[in-house]
C-alpha cells in the first residue's frame, strides 16, 4: 500500500473531525452511561472466539494506520495512541466500545464501524495483525528522568496503586483486559487518566476510578511520568527508531 492513500485518508478524517459532522445525530444521542465496565456477549465475545486471518488483518490495518502510523506507533505527543504489542483482548474490547459508543471517539468512529472495516471477524484479524507489531524504541514521555523526586513520587504511586492490575512494569493482564501501559505515550495515558479519573471515559474500570479517586492533577503527571519511562523488555521493541514497516511501504 503507499503511504500517500494513507495521507489522503488522514486529509479526510480532519476534515470530517474540524467539520463537526461526525458525531453529530442520532448515534450521539444514543450514548449513554456505562454501568458494567465489561459487558458479556456481542461483538467482543464474538471476536475472541473467531480465529483470524492475518492476511485480512493487514489489509483492514491500512485505514487504521493513517492515524496509528504504518508501525502501529501512533505519535510520540499523544493524539494517537500506540496501537502495536497491546494484548488482543484490549483492542478487542477497545474496538468494540468505540462502535458500540461506550467509549467516545468521534475522530476514529467512523473508520471504525462495520460498514467500514467489515464485522467481528474484521476486528480478530486487524487485532491479530496489531498485537504482533513491534513497539516503538521512543515513546513520549514525561519531563521527570530517573533521580529527580517526581520521579521518585511516581515510582512509589505506581506501585502503592496500580501493579495489582497493570503488573509490575505495566505489562497488563491479558485474560483480564487489563491495559499494557508500558511504553505508551505519556501525553495520551495522561489524558485518559485524566478521563478515568473525572469520570468522562465512560468504559473504565470501576474499581481504577475508586482507586485513583483522591489522585491530584500532580500525583496525576508524577505517576504517569513514571509509567511512560518504564523500560520495554528488548524482544518487544523494533530494532531502531528508523525502522518502516515493511507491509505498508
Ligand atoms: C482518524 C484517525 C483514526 C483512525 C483512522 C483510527 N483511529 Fe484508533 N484512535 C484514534 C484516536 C484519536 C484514539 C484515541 C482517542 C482518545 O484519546 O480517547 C484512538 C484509539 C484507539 C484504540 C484504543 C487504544 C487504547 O490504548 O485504549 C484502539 C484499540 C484503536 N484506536 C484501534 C484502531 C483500529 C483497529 C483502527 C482501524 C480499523 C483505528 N483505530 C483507526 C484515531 C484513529
Ligand atoms: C482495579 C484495576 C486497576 C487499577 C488499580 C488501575 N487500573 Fe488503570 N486500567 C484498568 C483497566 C481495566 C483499564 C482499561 C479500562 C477499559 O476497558 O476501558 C485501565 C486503563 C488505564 C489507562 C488507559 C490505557 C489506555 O491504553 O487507554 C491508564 C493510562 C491507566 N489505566 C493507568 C493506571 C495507573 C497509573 C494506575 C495507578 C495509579 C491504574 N491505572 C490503576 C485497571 C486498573
Amino acid at each position: 500500500m503507499a503511504r500517500l492513500t494513507v495521507v489522503k485518508i488522514l486529509a479526510v478524517a480532519m476534515g470530517l473531525a474540524m467539520s463537526g459532522s461526525l458525531f453529530a445525530g442520532k448515534d450521539a444521542a444514543q450514548a449513554t452511561d456505562v454501568k458494567d465496565w465489561n459487558v458479556v456477549g456481542g461483538e467482543k465475545d464474538k471476536a475472541m472466539t473467531l480465529k483470524p486471518n492475518m492476511e485480512n488483518g493487514m489489509d483492514v490495518y491500512e485505514v487504521c494506520s493513517a492515524c496509528h502510523m504504518p508501525e502501529g506507533w501512533g505519535m510520540t505527543e499523544g493524539t494517537f495512541p500506540q496501537l502495536a504489542g497491546q494484548h488482543r483482548s484490549v483492542l478487542i474490547k477497545q474496538l468494540a466500545d468505540i462502535r458500540a459508543l461506550n467509549r467516545d471517539n468521534p475522530t476514529m468512529y467512523p473508520f471504525a464501524l462495520p460498514e467500514s472495516i467489515g464485522d467481528e471477524q474484521a476486528m480478530a484479524d486487524v487485532t491479530a495483525y496489531i498485537e504482533k507489531l513491534k513497539m516503538t524504541p521512543a515513546n513520549g514521555k514525561g519531563e521527570w528522568a530517573g533521580g529527580t523526586p517526581e520521579f521518585e513520587k511516581g515510582k512509589k504511586l505506581y506501585a502503592d496503586n496500580c501493579t495489582q492490575c497493570h503488573g509490575d512494569n505495566g505489562e497488563g493482564i491479558e485474560d483480564k483486559f487489563y491495559p499494557k501501559i508500558q511504553g505508551q505515550h505519556y501525553r495520551y495515558m495522561l489524558r485518559q487518566f485524566e478521563w478515568i479519573r473525572d469520570g468522562k471515559r465512560r468504559n473504565a474500570n470501576p474499581d481504577m476510578v475508586k482507586q485513583i479517586n483522591g489522585f491530584s492533577d500532580a500525583d496525576m503527571a508524577q505517576v504517569i511520568n513514571y509509567v511512560s519511562r518504564i523500560p520495554v523488555p528488548k524482544e518487544d521493541l523494533a530494532p531502531s527508531i528508523d525502522w518502516l514497516n515493511p507491509d505498508f511501504d
